[in-house]
């Protein structure tokens, strides 16, 4: 399948890659920063390209990979293209496609993806959707080289999963940052904190979240909360986060 990458980010490093590794053919990289597009054009044997203008109109696959606020105005430069055009974010519309283009889909990937690290696919939930069959199955039968987790959603189904996804993976990883900032200020190092991090995460693998909640805030020890509260006197925006957490945790665990 012959393929152009609209966007050289997390996301889109990670598919060029894979879809590279599977012996899809790689056409373009596009990035409004041709440094970019490049770099990983590179890497795939591409071209990489910074004017939407240069798009080529012949490709079976158009991925548009790049911030959700830019997807439409990336979708209404490719009404030219005749292939199938998708776009990787869980919570965007198909209409923000459709509005503009014929042939639409979406390839949205339920995995935390950064440039600096290839993720393998082979287990990644890879979440399609398209208001045409033969475009559905197109995807599947891509999706399914890739992954063996192939899921067909719908977009509300989508937007609920990367709701979650959210709490998940993107407000933890906020809280790791937080941690670190906590022991820096002491001069501890963040490294001491990985194994807890760990089993933190190996716990929720065979148990329920719910089931595993430890911590002061489940065992109603008020003194230890009020302690941590005061230790962060000198920190108003991370006692706000630790008093907003203690209390959901007091919510859920009543
Ligand atoms: N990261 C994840 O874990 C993850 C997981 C699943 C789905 N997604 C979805 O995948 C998509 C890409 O996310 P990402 O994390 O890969 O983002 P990212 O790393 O920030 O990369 C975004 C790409 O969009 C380009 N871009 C930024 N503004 C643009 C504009 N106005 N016009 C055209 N291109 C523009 C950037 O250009 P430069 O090269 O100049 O920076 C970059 O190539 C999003 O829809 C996101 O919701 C992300």
């Amino acid at each position: 399948m012959d393929i152009v990458i609209l966007g050289s980010g997390n996301v889109a490093t990670n598919l060029a890659k894979a879809f590279d590794a599977a012996g899809e053919r790689l056409l373009q990289i596009y990035s409004p920063n041709i440094e970019h597009a490049c770099v990983l054009a590179e890497q795939v044997g591409a071209e990489g390209i910074s004017n939407l203008s240069e798009v080529v109109r012949n490709a079976d696959l158009y991925i548009i990979s790049v911030k959700d606020d830019a997807i439409e105005q990336v979708a209404q430069s490719l009404t030219e293209v005749s292939g199938l055009v998708v776009h990787t974010s869980g919570t965007t519309d198909l209409k923000s496609l459709s509005r503009y283009l014929k042939r639409v889909g979406v390839f949205y990937p339920l995995q935390t993806f950064s440039k600096s690290r290839l993720v393998s696919l082979d287990d990644v939930p890879l979440c399609l959707e398209s208001s045409n069959d033969d475009d559905l199955s197109i995807l599947i039968a891509l999706a399914e080289r890739l992954s063996s987790r192939v899921y067909q959603l719908d977009g509300e189904k989508r937007k609920v999963l990367h709701l979650s996804a959210v709490f998940a993976c993107n407000f933890p990883n906020h809280l790791y940052v937080l941690a670190a900032k906590v022991l820096k200020e002491s001069g501890l190092d963040f490294d001491i904190m990985r194994p807890l991090i760990s089993e933190t995460a190996d716990k929720v693998m065979s148990n329920m979240p719910f089931d595993v909640q430890t911590g002061p805030s489940v065992r109603r020890d008020e003194t230890t909360i009020n302690k941590h509260l005061s230790m962060l006197n000198n920190l108003p925006h991370l006692q706000e986060i630790y008093q907003t957490l203690s209390n959901s945790i007091k919510i859920i665990h009543k």
